[in-house]
C-alpha cells in the first residue's frame, strides 16, 4: 500500500456472516473494528480518502425509510461493530466517505448474492423452495 500510495482507499472488508458474529464476538471485531483502524491509520499516513461500506444494519428497521440523519441503534453483534467502525471513520480521518448499503446484488466471482443465486437456479432450471423473511423491507 505504502509503496502504491492509492489516493482511495475503499474498505469492503468485514466478518459478514451476521449469525456467526453472534457466537463469535472477538473474531467480528478483530475482522471488523480492528482491520477499519488498520486502514484508517494506514489512509492517514497516505493521505488517502477512506471510502467505508456500512450497513443498514445500523438501524433497528422499527421506522424505516431512515435518511443520513437517523437515529442509530443497531441489535446485532455485526451491526455494533460495523457501527463503531463507521464511527472511527468519521471520528478519526481528515477524508471519508461512508456508505450505508443495503441488498447489495449483481454479478460477483462466488455467486453469493441472493439475486444471482436465484437467477442462477432458473438457467439451471432447478426447482425453487424458498423460505424468506415476510416483513423485511429494504431499498437496494
Ligand atoms: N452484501 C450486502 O448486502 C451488504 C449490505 C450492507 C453492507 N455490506 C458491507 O459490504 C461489504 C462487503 O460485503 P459482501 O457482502 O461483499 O461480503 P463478503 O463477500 O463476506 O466480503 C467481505 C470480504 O472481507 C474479507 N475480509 C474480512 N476480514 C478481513 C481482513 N481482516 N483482512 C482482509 N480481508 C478481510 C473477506 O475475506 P474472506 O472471504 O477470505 O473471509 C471477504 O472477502 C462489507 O463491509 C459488508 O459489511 C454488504
Amino acid at each position: 500500500m505504502a509503496a502504491f500510495k492509492p489516493d482511495v482507499i475503499v474498505h469492503c472488508g468485514a466478518l459478514t456472516h451476521v449469525d456467526y458474529c453472534e457466537a463469535n464476538i472477538e473474531e467480528s471485531y478483530q475482522k471488523t473494528v480492528v482491520s477499519t483502524k488498520n486502514l484508517l491509520a494506514l489512509a492517514k499516513q497516505l493521505e488517502a480518502k477512506l471510502v467505508f461500506i456500512s450497513t443498514d444494519y445500523v438501524f433497528d428497521g422499527i421506522d424505516g425509510p431512515y435518511d443520513e440523519a437517523a437515529a442509530v441503534n443497531p441489535l446485532s453483534v455485526y451491526a455494533k461493530h460495523k457501527l463503531e467502525a463507521e464511527q472511527r471513520v468519521l471520528a478519526d480521518s481528515t477524508s471519508h466517505l461512508v456508505l450505508r448499503v443495503t441488498n447489495v446484488y449483481g454479478n460477483e466471482a462466488r455467486n453469493k448474492n441472493f439475486v444471482s443465486r436465484i437467477i442462477e437456479q432458473c438457467i439451471n432450471k432447478q426447482t425453487l423452495t424458498l423460505k424468506l423473511p415476510f416483513d423485511q423491507y429494504a431499498t437496494p
